[in-house]
């Protein structure tokens, strides 16, 4: 009997195994498939059919990437002039105005939703952090300006202290009698329930806690519905790895931890079991969305979250990722286009729905053109 595929056992005719038709084994080695006797033989496999056009590949690609996909962060401070971000070629740090208009053109060009990270004054920050629920706010009146302007733009906020923090931390932070930095997580989550509703009352679509402290999801959702803000949904910051390629942010922002680091809440970059864990918490504690962050670095993180949650999947190409691309392109070794779409489709492959990017524009504006 002859099996008709590689792999299978007995690929080839007993008879030509003798010699036979000595020809016809080379065939099978080759690739030339003698008529007479191709039924005797294994097909030979050409996946390269399927790549041999423009318009065969565009059918069978399985991945694709739009304007939809991507959510734009914007950040934005109290000055009334623009101000370039060094490390960060082609972003820029708004003034109320500005970041209104560029949000509304970046929602013409497709993209649903922006996440608002604001760089607040240093005669502000507190130990406490209680600018981050002042209704009076820079966060609460840019909602409020955009909501305004732009009513279908999906409006994100940031929920963590670092850029009303004294400290620097994402939560408050306690010395303790030997010196030592602790970040309360209870403490912390109070404060993080009171920013999430002062966003949500300014007009906030959804609130994303970034802060990695344990319970806030929970929290959070409690406080928002004690407030009939039942609509409010909450992007859970759920894999938030203690990262290295988060450093333009942090100069962009002037938010970087005074001292310490932030590896006691943000993740070790060594572990990946324990995004899961983070993932049926959240889950269980009612988030709507889940999201990993870094995204390129950690595409496995990204495919195992989706794998283990019926929840969309947000990643966060974060400052670092971002300073990379651009600074290959900047050289000229690289093509722009091409590593920036390629960066956001593997992204995207490897099962996150949503991208947060500093490029949202600039490849939404590419895909248009396509
Ligand atoms: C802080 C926050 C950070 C980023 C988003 N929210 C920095 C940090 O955790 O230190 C980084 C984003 C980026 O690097 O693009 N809550």
């Amino acid at each position: 009997m002859v099996v008709n595929a590689w792999g299978a056992g007995c690929c080839v005719d007993p008879a030509e195994r003798k010699g036979k038709n000595a020809h016809a084994i080379n065939a099978i080695f080759t690739g030339h498939r003698p008529r007479a006797t191709h039924h005797t033989h294994p097909p030979m496999h050409r996946p390269r059919r399927n790549r041999q056009s423009l318009a065969i590949r565009s059918m069978v690609r399985e991945t694709t990437l739009a304007p939809a996909d991507f959510i734009l962060p914007m950040f934005l401070h109290e000055d009334a002039v623009d101000t370039p971000i060094d490390a960060m070629p082609g972003v820029t740090r708004w003034s109320l105005d500005s970041l209104v208009r560029e949000a509304g053109n970046a929602h013409a060009l497709g993209i649903p939703a922006v996440v608002l990270f604001p760089k607040i004054e240093e005669a502000l920050k507190s130990p406490q952090a209680a600018e981050a629920y002042q209704a009076g706010g820079l966060v609460p009146r840019a909602i409020r300006a955009l909501k305004a302007a732009h009513p279908a733009l999906c409006v994100i906020t940031d929920v963590a202290l670092d850029p009303y923090n004294s400290d620097g931390h994402d939560g408050i932070v306690r010395r303790d009698a030997r010196g030592g930095l602790s970040i309360l997580n209870d403490e912390t989550v109070d404060v993080l329930c009171q920013q999430a509703v002062c966003h949500a009352r300014a007009g906030a679509d959804i609130v994303a806690p970034s802060d990695m402290m344990d319970g806030r999801v929970a929290a959070i959702r409690d406080a928002l519905d004690a407030e009939d803000f039942t609509g409010v949904l909450i992007m859970s910051y759920t894999a938030k790895y203690a990262s290295a390629f988060y450093g333009p942010f942090r100069g962009a922002l002037d938010s970087a931890p005074r001292e310490g680091d932030k590896k006691t809440y943000q993740m070790d970059p060594a572990n990946s079991r324990e995004a899961l864990r983070e993932t049926l918490l959240d889950e269980a504690e009612g988030a709507d969305m889940l999201l990993v962050k870094p995204a390129g670095p950690y595409l496995d993180v990204i495919a195992r979250v989706r794998a283990a949650t019926m929840l969309p999947v947000a990643a966060y190409q974060v400052s670092g990722e971002y300073l990379m691309l651009k600074s290959a392109a900047a050289s000229g070794w690289l093509d722009e286009r091409a590593i920036v779409l390629e960066s956001l489709v593997a992204i995207k492959r490897a099962g996150a729905s949503m991208i947060l990017t500093y490029f949202a524009s600039q490849a939404a504006g590419w895909l248009r053109d396509d």
